[in-house]
């Protein structure tokens, strides 16, 4: 089959790591016989150096009428240390995820048997663990007014939910759980947020839907502390954006390096697909960053097409280069492989598939 990809390089490591899978979708292509269209776009702190605009009119319109959309990273130091910038890279982010309603992002955390020791905490706490992060991405305080007084001294960012934005959400999330291990934990603040009272009282109504779920309430402060203390009681954690933001992190810790945490986010039209991990500037060029998290986001955006066979290879192929200590420095500092040498691994891998072409 035939596929339009808009692809977004980006910033930083982004243009490297996104390098790798398009060598991985390449090979794909060659073993499963699809046809993989690439346009390749701008956006963020290069697209602002060139044309002044960290969302070009052109990336836009691509992402519009492609079928997904490949993303690298996004983000510049330049810009991070001047709180004066008027013009900042991640606007551009936020404005295509805004632009195209990519409201759920879906971040899969897995605790990979070949990597517990690479993480700080104890390999029986984290073992097993197997969580998928639902985090609503197109509204919450990332997308609320924004002000800052005359003087300089007051600045305001306001909070806003509809039961509207809540319940497409969640439908997505309970439908994740019923696929999964049936469990669903909103994580919120109702202690203390109007916003996270609405959030408690749309899941709990939209919860008689799928009676097949166990539904749990945690505020976000616990829930910081249990993701690291007892990762293995959650399976969907569903929750606003900003929340989802800091805990996806926090979580990347299980799986024993950020280099390795995918993340899909879709809308009703299109669908976005990205590491999670940030711009890693001090590595740009050096060819030491990790490429797994883009080489699985790219399985995720196989997947979303509906070619879950061909998903399914990479998945397995970054497991070999898991269990074999393939892996970039991140991962393993003493015998480290290039992030090229990464790429290649998972390519060669693709190409050994005997059975590609039969089942
Ligand atoms: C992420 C990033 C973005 C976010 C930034 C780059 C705007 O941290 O995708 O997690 O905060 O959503
Ligand atoms: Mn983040």
């Amino acid at each position: 089959m035939k596929f339009n990809i808009t692809v977004i390089p980006g910033d930083g490591i982004g243009p490297e790591v996104t390098e790798q899978s398009i060598k991985v979708l390449e090979a794909i292509s060659e073993m499963y016989d699809h046809t993989f269209v690439y346009e390749k776009v701008m956006m963020g702190a290069c697209a602002i150096d060139k044309t002044g605009n960290p969302l070009p009119n052109e990336t836009l319109a691509s992402c519009k009428k492609s079928d997904a959309i490949l993303f690298g990273a996004i983000g510049d130091p330049k810009y991070d240390n001047d709180p004066t910038a008027k013009v900042r890279p991640e606007q551009g982010l936020l404005k295509l995820r805004k632009e195209l309603g990519l409201f759920c992002n879906v971040r899969p955390v897995t605790a990979y048997n070949s990597l517990l020791k690479n993480s700080p905490l104890k390999e029986e706490i984290i073992k097993d663990t197997d969580i998928t992060i639902y985090r609503e991405l197109t509204g919450g305080i990332y997308f609320g007014i924004k002000e800052l007084s005359d003087d300089g001294q007051i600045a305001f960012d306001g909070c806003s939910y509809s039961v509207e934005e809540i319940e497409r959400m969640g439908h997505l999330a309970f439908k994740a759980a019923q696929n999964r291990r049936k469990k669903l934990t909103l994580v919120d603040k109702a202690n203390v947020l109007e916003t996270s009272r609405l959030w408690r009282k749309t899941i709990t109504k939209l919860a008689e839907q799928y009676k097949d779920v166990e539904v749990d309430t945690m505020f976000v402060d616990n829930a910081a502390m249990q993701l690291i203390l007892n990762p293995k009681q959650f399976d969907v954690i569903l929750t606003e954006n900003l929340f989802g933001d800091i805990l996806s992190d926090e979580a990347s810790v299980i799986g024993g390096s950020i280099g390795l945490l995918a993340s899909a986010s879709i809308g009703d039209r299109n669908a976005l697909f990205e590491p999670i991990h940030g711009s890693y500037p001090q590595a740009k060029g050096k060819d030491i960053a990790n490429p797994l998290a883009s080489i699985l986001s790219a399985a995720m955006l196989l997947k979303h097409l509906g070619l879950h066979k061909e998903s399914f290879v990479i998945e397995k192929a970054v497991q070999k280069s898991l269990e074999l200590g393939i892996t970039t420095q991140d991962i393993n500092y003493e015998n480290s492989f290039s992030t090229s040498k990464v790429g290649d691994f998972i390519v060669d891998y693709i190409h050994n598939q005997e059975d590609s072409n039969i089942n």
